[in-house]
């Protein structure tokens, strides 16, 4: 029988608890280790996993604890020193989204991870969900043709602050659209996979405090492909509970799909999926419960079994570049407004 994984945690906020969590439950991971800079964190930590040593810097638990993976989860400004830190110490390591607040903190992660050979998985992790994963299936099965219409929209209540406010500060959150607008750039990415890589975007922005303009309350994007494919990315904050939609055409049929919950980590969300194939409408069937708490323990035991060799990251530093890099163009093209192109800004 193989040897259980061993996690170190960086951060124990409010996503961090549950990573905690979902290691913990996961019996064939052990929670080593445990970093959080406040005293408050550090003593919850202890408290709830007492088999964990308890670390204030993740500098500090990355030198002196023994385990095979980090998991990070930590304002997004810091991913670059701890994840580069981690890797040249021989750890592989699974990432929070966003990759980092810049394009060249992700192009420098990812060649870090590459240079000391070991593996990066970012935290998109609805790629592993039993409904926006069962899509991209979908599509590959050839249900509906080639996909040439992607919308991917989100109406939901306003972000959590973050420990010390973070997510309100420009500098340490980079930009709201790589909170949660990211997993949307990369489920519609992915499933535009055939078409290639995308070109251009353009994206609008507002606020509805007019001395944070930067803070968009309401946010779209457009980004097309040279094959004429395009995607549509959506979301406003100014709004409740949390309300998820995809939308995609193809050249023979259609997907519907929604989610809803009173918040983004209820484990009694109603969600659906519907395919049509140009002559059935079908409801496709789930295998399991659909959202981002489930789909997190699927992220760990993906986890485990990419350290064991067993499977490959599922979003790769790539794929983390690519997503992080389209928000961050989609900000730009909002301060400049109007359409950017995206493939050279990305270039390794
Ligand atoms: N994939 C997803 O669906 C998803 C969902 C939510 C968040 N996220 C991402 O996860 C990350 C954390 O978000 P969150 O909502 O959990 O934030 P949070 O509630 O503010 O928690 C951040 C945690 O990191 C700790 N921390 C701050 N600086 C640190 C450092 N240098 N080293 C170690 N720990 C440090 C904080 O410590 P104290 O508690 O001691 O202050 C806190 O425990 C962000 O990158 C966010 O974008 C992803």
């Amino acid at each position: 029988m193989s040897q259980p994984i061993r996690f170190a945690l960086a951060g124990f906020g409010a996503w961090g608890k549950h990573h905690a969590k979902s290691i913990f439950d996961n019996p064939d991971a052990r929670l080593v280790a445990i970093s959080a800079p406040s005293e408050a964190s550090r003593a919850e930590a202890a408290q709830l996993y007492p088999q964990a040593q308890i670390f204030a810097d993740s500098l500090d638990m990355i030198a002196q604890a023994s385990f095979d993976i980090i998991d990070i989860v930590t304002p997004s400004h810091t991913h670059r020193e701890i994840a580069i830190a981690a890797m040249k110490h021989g750890r592989h390591v699974l990432l929070e989204k966003p990759m980092a607040t810049n394009v060249e903190d992700c192009k420098a992660i990812a060649a870090t991870a590459a240079e000391c050979g070991v593996q990066l998985a970012l935290g998109h992790e609805l790629r592993l969900s039993s409904q926006w994963g069962e899509i991209k299936k979908v599509i590959q099965s050839g249900t509906i043709g080639e996909a040439q219409y992607v919308l991917v929209e989100l109406l939901r209540k306003p972000y959590r602050q973050g420990a010390d406010g973070w997510r309100y500060d420009q500098n340490r959150v980079g930009s709201w659209v790589l909170e949660e607008p990211i997993h949307f750039f990369d489920l519609a990415r992915w499933y535009l996979e055939a078409s290639g890589d995308p070109v251009e975007l353009y994206a609008y922005g507002n606020s509805r405090d007019p001395s944070r303009p930067e803070l968009f309350d309401n946010f779209s994007a457009m980004f097309k492909y040279p094959n004429g494919s395009y995607a549509v990315v959506s979301q406003t904050l100014a709004a409740f509970e949390h309300h998820q939609t995809v939308k995609i055409s193809g050249t023979k049929g259609a997907i519907w799909a929604g989610w809803s919950g009173a918040l983004d980590r209820t484990t009694e969300p109603s969600f659906f999926l519907k395919v049509f194939d140009g002559e059935t409408l079908v409801d496709q069937p789930m295998a399991k419960t659909s959202g981002e708490v489930f789909e997190l323990r699927e992220e760990i035991a993906h986890c485990i079994r990419m350290v064991r060799g067993e499977s490959h990251s599922l979003a790769s530093g790539l794929d983390g570049l690519w997503s992080a890099g389209l928000c961050l163009v989609a900000e730009e093209s909002i301060r400049q407004n109007k359409p950017l192109p995206v493939a050279d800004l990305l270039k390794f």
